[in-house]
């Protein structure tokens, strides 16, 4: 699309001459042909509805009024609405009850899966497995399209360095450059190699821009970031997302230096659609056009509309503004009906290319949909990339895998028995999936135990929202701890905390579960403490009191076996945090490519009043970026770099010392140390996820160009300046070893 330059829709007189009375339902022509030709068949009106989006399940809508507006042609685009038979219904309406027969294009939110949940995007990006995270993305748009859907709203690519900003699990953590490789893996898994095909969905990278800078956390706040950061952090993964060709872009509900992003001319046209070259659909995020007059930017619906055509937003999501007021504004003269012509034609150039004009029931067959939702194979897949998925943050002496030895085990907590809670909020309460067929972590280790060992369950507390509740369980719970060999206590926080909306003001586990903890730790009785949460936490008490600690996240439909597996040994955990985990909320935001400062807490050698440090608390976090555990053990050593032409050849050997097959991920990071503009500590630029067998070691090798060096000058250009770098190898961003290089 990037190419497909159709900002200038004036080809018609040349399409003239083809005379056809269906040139754009023939296939021989090319889509900006067949564009151009429906284009110039259609009233103002006709191209006004392509721009519509209305949400199937809404406050204001119910289902006589969807078919009405897409029987009068009113209708371009349907979001929540699912399923072969009810998207069948409608698509028949359009196609033969429409004057023009333009195929409704029907979009969802598709975050981590529809039927078959993979672990959530920030938990799956924790596995530094690109091809996998492709592989769940190419299965939930498999899925999805079978159910009739066109566009999924994902990924969403915004970074974000705050965890009490509840949607932080829907991203891939604080690092530009890993968010931007997991974003064009996701937009390539989503959209595969040929759009038409019609297990295959277009994607929707969102939300431009800078969404994760939510003042103090709190979701749809305010941001306030400067145009560097914008560029040294928020803008890699759009990038990325357009050089995999992503299809559509949705705008944050925020705003850029106090001009919403949906009106915003600067951002949309002059760097997303000038400077990016982004030529595909960009849409509103949900009612955003009526936010301009809640923020108070725009005093009516005409000002509204007139602030988003202007900034080049083509699609507007569910406010039905641009339906009522795009039509008298370009009839009075107050816009062109060329920003509405281009708008249609991005629509209309999509439908083609997903297929629509050629068939438009492609997505819609039963039989499909029954076989491909939640097949075995599929499902197999998710508890692959569940298990990549978790982190393992301790492991004092080894205690996990779980032993054969250990015939009774305590399963303690109040998120052991939740089903629900294995998923995201999205994967809860708007993907399609079945929560009775989810297998809850207590169910999943009874299922995959040896027999001959003894399970028991308690709950312990009530987790029910944040208040204290069900401290008289404890006692049950203590009781049980003190007959077993070990406990395997599950804590974290429900589905619905983290999550759109989903903000909180203390990262502390909610509810009496450390009340739990602490009672359970003077069991004296070995404790292996297993994370559900959709965000890092301050764990501090959990990393005392535990011996062993994992971080499943939410880790999706097969996510209680995944547990089980790791717990047993099936499967050797291999996951990395991708955002840091702090030791307490007061050091929110804390990340680790803080910008050098005069007095670095990183590089102080001794404690110092004068040094960037707390008083009241250290400066490190709990667990930093790239941290995570394995079975094995794996043994870093004849690090080396050289500068030949330009580029930096760097390589490291990597040896699994111990007697497990495992996976390891080998970290690069670099430190300009000289730059115009003060630069981060330390960067992430490559890695590489690689399978050892004990014993096994592997040379691994990086490349970095000098356009992987650059940085943003004073001039806002992304410059290369030669000198000085430091390039850093290790398993994660603290335990490295580096060297300096050279570049003139
Ligand atoms: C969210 C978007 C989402 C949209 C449609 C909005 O509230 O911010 O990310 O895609 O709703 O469900």
């Amino acid at each position: 699309m990037k190419n497909f330059n159709l900002l200038i829709i004036i080809g018609f007189i040349a399409l003239s001459a083809c005379n056809s009375d269906s040139l754009y339902k023939d296939s021989n022509y090319s889509i900006m042909e067949r564009t151009e030709d429906l284009l110039q068949r259609m009233t103002l009106e006709e191209k006004v509805a392509q721009l519509n989006l209305i949400a199937a399940k809404s406050e204001t809508n119910d289902a006589e009024y969807i078919d009405r507006e897409i029987r009068k042609g009113k209708v371009g685009c349907v979001l929540k609405s699912n399923g072969v038979e009810t998207n069948y219904h409608l698509q028949r309406i359009a196609v033969e009850e429409s004057r023009l027969g333009i195929p409704i294009m029907f979009q969802e939110d598709v975050i981590h899966g529809y039927k078959t949940i993979f672990p959530s995007p920030m938990a799956e990006a924790c596995s530094w497995n690109l091809s996998s995270i492709r592989t769940a993305a190419s299965i939930a748009a498999k899925e999805a399209a079978a159910s009739g859907i066109h566009l999924t709203y994902a990924p969403m690519v915004d970074i974000s360095r705050d965890p009490r900003w509840g949607r932080i699990v829907e991203g891939a953590g604080e690092d530009p450059y890993l968010s931007s490789c997991i974003a064009y893996e996701r937009v390539k898994g989503f959209q595969g190699n040929d759009l038409s095909d019609s297990s295959t969905i277009a994607a929707c990278a969102k939300h431009f821009i800078g969404y994760g800078d939510a003042l103090a956390g709190r979701d749809y706040n305010i941001g306030d970031f400067s145009e560097r950061e914008m560029r040294e952090i928020y803008l890699d993964p759009f990038k990325a997302a357009i050089d995999a060709d992503v299809k559509s872009i949705m705008c944050a509900y925020s705003a850029i230096d106090g001009i919403p992003a949906t009106a915003n001319e600067e951002i949309l046209v002059d760097l997303l659609r000038n400077e990016l070259e982004f030529g595909g659909l960009l849409i509103t995020d949900w009612r955003t056009l009526e936010n301009l007059i809640k923020i108070g930017v725009a005093a009516d619906k005409t000002e509204a509309v007139l602030q988003a055509i202007n900034a080049q937003v083509d699609v507007d999501m569910v406010s039905e503004f641009y339906s009522d007021k795009l039509v008298e504004l370009v009839q009075t003269g107050k816009i062109d009906e060329s920003a509405v012509d281009r708008a249609a034609a991005r629509v209309l150039a999509l439908k083609f290319e997903l297929g629509l004009f050629d068939d438009p029931y492609k997505y819609l067959d039963k039989k499909r949909e029954e076989t491909v939702q939640s097949s075995f194979e599929h499902l197999q897949f998710a508890r692959k990339s569940a298990a990549e998925s978790m982190v393992l943050l301790k492991n004092e002496n080894n205690i996990l895998p779980i032993q054969e030895t250990i015939k009774h085990i305590a399963v303690i907590g109040p998120l052991a028995d939740r089903k629900k809670d294995l998923m995201s909020w999205w994967g809860a309460e708007y993907s399609q999936c079945n929560v009775d067929d989810v297998t809850s972590i207590v169910e999943s280790i009874q299922a995959v135990v040896n027999t001959g060992t003894k399970i028991s369950y308690e709950q312990g507390i009530i987790l029910d929202g944040f208040e204290k509740k069900g401290l008289e369980l404890i006692d049950e719970a203590v009781a049980i701890a003190n007959q077993a060999d070990v406990v395997v206590l599950v804590l974290g926080e429900e589905y619905w905390m983290s999550g759109e909306g989903g903000s909180v003001s203390e990262l502390s586990l909610p509810g009496a579960q450390n009340e739990l903890l602490e009672a359970i730790h003077k069991t004296g009785k070995p404790i292996i403490t297993v994370l559900v949460n959709g965000r890092p936490f301050d764990f501090r008490k959990v990393k005392e009191y535990s011996n062993a600690i994992l971080e499943a996240w939410q880790p999706g439909t097969m996510g209680g076996f995944a547990v089980a597996d790791i717990l047993f040994g099936k499967e050797n955990p291999s996951g990395k945090l991708v955002m840091t985990m702090p030791l307490n909320t007061g050091q929110i935001p804390i990340f680790y490519n803080y910008r050098r400062t005069s007095h670095d807490f990183y590089i102080r050698e001794e404690q110092s009043r004068f040094a960037n440090n707390y008083l009241d608390i250290s400066t490190e976090p709990l667990y930093p970026f790239g941290y995570g555990l394995s079975y094995s053990e794996f043994e870093y050593s004849n690090f080396s770099v050289a500068v030949k032409n330009d580029s930096i050849h760097a390589s490291v050997d990597v040896k699994n010392i111990s007697s497990v097959a495992g996976k390891e991920v080998v970290q690069l990071y670099v430190q300009d140390i000289v730059a115009s503009v003060a630069q981060p500590h330390i960067r992430l630029k490559g890695f590489e996820k690689i399978t050892l067998k004990a014993g096994e070691q592997k040379t691994v090798e990086f490349q970095l160009h000098t356009s992987d060096l650059t940085l943003i000058n004073k001039e806002m250009k992304e410059v290369f300046e030669k000198g000085v770098f430091e390039i850093f190898v290790g398993p994660n961003s603290v335990d490295l070893v580096g060297i300096q290089v050279e570049i003139n």
